[in-house]
């Protein structure tokens, strides 16, 4: 089953094919979480077939929002306006972990697969061969995070596995530039924190030479997808995601 791609993303796995997986496929994919301890697990597929979406029901996977890849092209034609009182610098590590942890938590609370990121976890994340303190951007006020957007560089010669469906294309394409995390601190919701902070984000994609812009987000998340698209960016696909734990 060459090819299944099944990997471990943070505390939870994550299957995803280039094409369509038969029964078998997928029994032994999940043999393979099962036996390696279960987890949460996220089956992104492209257009599922019959046979997929029985698979699914089969191990008790549930269909959840879709994931939609959105594009745009750098640089963005959007002024960057930071809000009264709050500056924009780069993400310190080991300095700002525990402060960063905390607005991540807050900012995704109804998403526990991201909100629940610890330190182990964002260490992984931090010694990444891609990372570069330069494209994780906060916005602070008074010394408090209120957002940040954390963008990541695919270029076409490193084949990056972070658990996203679609790693094949950065591979064959020219370099893309994605916004890989971005959250705003509910308390400072509204205030067109995300907005400069998204613009900042692609501000800096565009600055290292990138014409490319992307970002996941999922279908049911409607204030994301609205500055996105207020901002000219345009779905360019749609995975279908099935959710559940294996144990
Ligand atoms: C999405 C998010 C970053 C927006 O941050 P924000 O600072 O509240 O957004 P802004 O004040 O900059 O608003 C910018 C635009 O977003 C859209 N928007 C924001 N909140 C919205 C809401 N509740 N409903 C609909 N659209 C909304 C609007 O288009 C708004 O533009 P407008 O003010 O001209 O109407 C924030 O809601 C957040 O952190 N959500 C949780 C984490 C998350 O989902 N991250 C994105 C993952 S892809």
């Amino acid at each position: 089953m060459s090819h299944v791609h099944l990997s471990r993303v943070n505390r939870g796995w994550v299957l995803r094919s280039h094409d369509h997986l038969s029964a078998h496929d997928v029994d032994a994919a999940l043999h393979t979480v099962r036996s390696s301890g279960g987890g949460s697990v996220r089956w992104f597929v492209f257009e599922p077939t019959d046979a997929e979406i029985a698979s699914a029901e089969r191990h008790g996977l549930r269909a959840d929002a879709p994931l939609l890849h959105m594009r745009c092209s750098l640089p963005l034609v959007a002024d960057h306006r930071v809000a009264e009182g709050f500056v924009t610098r780069p993400f310190r590590p080991g300095v700002d972990n525990a402060a960063w942890l905390e607005v991540n938590a807050r900012a995704f609370a109804d998403h526990p697969e991201q909100g629940d990121w610890n330190e182990e976890v964002l260490v992984e994340q931090l010694a990444e061969p891609w990372f570069d303190a330069h494209g994780f951007l906060l916005h602070e006020r008074e010394g408090s995070i209120a957002g940040f957007c954390w963008t990541q560089v695919h270029d076409h010669t490193v084949a990056h596995d972070h658990g996203r469906s679609d790693a094949h294309d950065h591979t064959h394409t020219a370099p893309v530039g994605e916004i890989y995390v971005i959250g705003v601190d509910p308390a400072f919701h509204g205030r067109g924190i995300g907005r400069s902070l998204t613009i900042a984000g692609f501000a800096h994609l565009a600055h290292r030479g990138l014409r490319q812009g992307m970002l996941y987000v999922a279908g049911d998340n409607t204030p994301a997808i609205a500055l996105y698209e207020s901002l000219g960016m345009t779905v360019v696909r749609r995975d279908h995601v099935f959710v559940g734990t294996i144990s």
